[in-house]
């Protein structure tokens, strides 16, 4: 069980390059199940959560390889319409195979992917909306069975916003016959990266990035190439590690239009920050004023940062209350946080964080619980006095692409330690 150990109380400096996002690359292989051929991508981050959805596609028949910077998807007709429990269980994002499945051959047996540590991450809207689109589900045996002769488009309304429901949707809309609308569709730069690739393949959807997305049903679609854009997360993450550690950082090949809601957040503590096209460049600052966030779907402050940002706040001047609504457990990181000497006060959604005075942050063992909380714990690490030792470090390397090799080449002393 790999671990951890982060020396505290060095600011970074330096020059550093985001990679392809994740949640945008998850979707889009998935969509590869849509046309048969030669799928190509760059710019594909390699981490644990594409190398799980690459096993999955190989066990419905897709091969799937890396060469350089090229990651192929050669789909020669899906021969086995089953999403094991041993695959889904590792990768809850494996439920994207549904809606592409039904579209493109009628069937699909999926295991629920069940909870997680964040929240019970229910499917409901996914099932639905494929119910609206014509499927017969019935689930059994944990297992999602779903049936269709062809899709028919329909117009769907979300409840609430989902971004895993909206990317299913429109996948499984790309081949239904007719028109479908989808009403208070998520608007993240994930599903516009998702629609321009199914575009790329044949399809008719406009919409892409508001809350109204129309898809026009197209008999067939192929395969195409496309570059992904960049990690969002992971370009405010390591803003986030400039910023709790005094740095003067620049953030390479990422899309502040992206992160607008925590640029915002930043100027607000009283960060300095020259913002170009791709590029972010925050300046050293010895004190920053604590800031309330709340986290919603884009392109408000996203939940995805919620931890790393509570981090910036243990060390802050003043009390920041924290507010997440997205998710109803996603608060792990705070017991985790208080070991290292933060005052925070959590409740059930609500976290109030009070500013501890700089070096108030120790460093002390403690545990990673799931991806973005594994984060959260390495930045207070960074600025916290002395060594933090991370445990059950595997969840970060589901979706950061060598973060403790990008923070070393900014001056952070971080190891891996089996
Ligand atoms: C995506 O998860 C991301 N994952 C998550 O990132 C991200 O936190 C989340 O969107 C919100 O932005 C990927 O893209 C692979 P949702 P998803 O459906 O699609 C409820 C990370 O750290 N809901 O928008 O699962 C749900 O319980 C991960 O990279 C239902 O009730 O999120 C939640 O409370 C963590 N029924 C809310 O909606 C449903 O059928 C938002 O979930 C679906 C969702």
């Amino acid at each position: 069980m790999d671990k951890m150990i982060v020396s505290g109380g060095r600011a970074l400096r330096g020059e550093v390059r985001v990679s392809g996002a994740k949640n945008s690359a998850l979707p889009i292989l998935f969509s590869t199940i849509l046309a048969e051929g030669a799928h190509k991508f760059t710019n594909l981050p390699n981490l644990k959560d594409i190398e799980s959805t690459a096993e999955l596609l190989a066990s419905l028949g897709c091969i799937c390889s890396r060469d350089g910077d090229i990651f192929s998807v050669t789909n020669k007709g899906i021969n086995n319409f089953e999403a094991h429990y041993d695959l889904v269980r590792k990768m809850r994002a494996s439920i994207l195979c549904l809606g592409p499945l039904l579209a493109r051959y009628g069937e699909a047996v999926v295991s629920m992917p069940g909870g997680c540590a964040i929240g019970s991450r229910p499917i409901d809207l996914h099932l639905d909306s494929m119910k609206a689109l014509g499927a017969e589900i019935e689930l059994r045996e944990g297992y999602v069975m779903a049936k269709a002769k062809r899709l028919k488009g329909a117009r769907i309304l979300f409840e609430s916003v989902t971004v895993g429901g909206t990317e299913n949707l429109m996948m499984a809309a790309t081949l239904a016959e007719g028109k479908t609308l989808i009403e208070n569709a998520a608007k993240e730069p994930e599903i516009v990266d998702l629609a321009e690739y199914l575009i790329s393949m044949g399809a008719k959807i406009s919409g892409h990035g508001s809350s109204i997305i129309e898809i026009d049903g197209v008999e067939k679609l192929r395969a195409a190439e496309h570059r992904i854009i960049p990690d969002r997360i992971e370009a405010g993450t390591l803003l986030i590690a400039a910023a709790i550690t005094h740095g003067d950082v620049t953030i390479q090949d990422c899309r502040p239009d992206h992160l607008e809601a925590l640029l915002l957040k930043l100027k607000e503590c009283g960060f300095q920050m020259q913002i170009g096209k791709t590029d972010i460049h925050i300046a050293s600052q010895k004190t920053w004023k604590a800031v309330d966030i709340t986290t919603a779907p884009f392109p408000l402050f996203p939940t995805d940062l919620q931890a790393q940002y509570m981090a910036l706040m243990t060390a802050a001047e003043g009390t920041s209350v924290i507010s997440e609504t997205v998710f109803e457990n996603r608060f792990m990181h705070v017991q985790e946080l208080i070991r290292l000497g933060a005052d925070i006060s959590p409740k059930t959604r609500v976290a109030v964080v009070r500013g501890v005075k700089p070096g108030g942050l120790t460093g002390a063992p403690v545990m990673a619980t799931d991806l973005r909380a594994s984060a959260c714990l390495v930045l207070a690490g960074l600025a916290a006095h002395g060594d933090t030792l991370i445990n059950r470090i595997y969840h970060l390397d589901r979706g950061y692409e060598k973060l403790e090799t990008k923070l070393s080449h900014l001056g952070g002393k971080i190891n891996r330690v089996s």
